[in-house]
């Protein structure tokens, strides 16, 4: 199978592992937006590839008042766009137990880029996805740890568990739609998401290039829920993964309108 879509607009692709998928994605003869903060960043990726395979715009996603602006600019400006991939992230780790530590500013905000964020661009694609007459998709970076959370990150740990059921509830919505929905959940992974940790942060978890292997097979396969790696050991973590899922799929067939 090869990835169906043809221009990919990947939220978060300034570094790690939406950097590794963009140039994944050029490579493979797939047309690449690249979205995040860093203006230099974004010059580089287009300077690299050339405007013919990518583009760059700059935009922080936690302004969510300016993204039905932006995704009406970008769809102006690009047309073909018919993947959005959901990657950019942001972690920091808290001891809730010490009052300096529990910042709740830092909380927050770190729930609104990593959740609240991505649904507002949800909510400006979805109508201009729902349009077309062609194949489109909806691709989410999520973690293993929104199914078992890690203790020193609720921020994130909770974030992405939300984000996950939000994906959940997107694919059952959509399901009568030309949108497909997508999950990738990674493991750890060599990125500057671990920054705060100083010099080790880079070296913990799996090489990026291993890890966006693993991810594009899992799309050229066509796969909805690519989960690579486990928290714990493999088979019971996958247990509950299927598991649960299936539970949400009896459900949601129940609560299904009957026409
Ligand atoms: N690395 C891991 O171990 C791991 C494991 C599981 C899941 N993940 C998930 O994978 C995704 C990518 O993370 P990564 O590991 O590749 O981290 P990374 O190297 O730190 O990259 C994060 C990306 O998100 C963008 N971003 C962050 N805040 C943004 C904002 N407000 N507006 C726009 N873009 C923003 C950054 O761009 P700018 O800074 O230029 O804005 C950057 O491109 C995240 O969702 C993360 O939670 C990572």
């Amino acid at each position: 199978m090869s990835f169906p879509y043809k221009h990919v607009l990947l939220i978060g692709a300034t570094a790690g592992i939406g950097r590794a998928m963009a140039d994944r994605f050029i490579e493979t003869g797939v047309k690449v937006t690249a979205v995040g903060r860093r203006q230099d960043r974004l010059d580089e990726f287009v300077q690299k590839y050339g405007e013919e395979k990518a583009s760059g715009v700059a935009f922080d996603i936690s302004d969510i008042s300016k993204t039905p602006g932006f995704a009406q600019s970008v769809i102006q400006s690009y047309p073909d766009i018919d993947c959005l991939f959901l990657n950019a992230g942001t972690q920091n780790v808290y001891d809730l137990s010490d009052p300096a530590s529990f910042d709740l500013e830092k909380f927050q905000n770190e729930v609104h880029i990593n959740y609240i964020s991505l649904v507002a661009l949800v909510h400006a694609f979805v109508p201009v996805f729902t349009k077309r007459d062609t194949p489109t998709s909806i691709i989410f970076t999520g973690s293993n740890i929104a199914i078992v959370p890690a203790a020193t990150l609720p921020a994130y740990s909770g974030s992405k568990a939300a984000l996950n059921v939000f994906t959940l509830c997107l694919r059952e919505n959509l399901r009568n739609t030309n949108v497909k929905v997508i999950e990738v959940s990674p493991p750890p992974v060599q990125t500057e998401l671990h920054d705060y940790m100083g010099d080790k942060g880079r070296d913990l978890g799996m090489p990026v290039d291993r890890f966006t292997d693993e991810a594009h097979s899992g799309l050229l396969e066509g796969k909805d829920q690519i989960i690579i790696g486990a928290v714990g050991p493999a088979e019971t973590f996958n247990e509950i993964v299927d598991k649960r899922r299936e539970a949400f799929d009896n459900l949601a067939k129940l609560m299904r309108p009957v026409n």
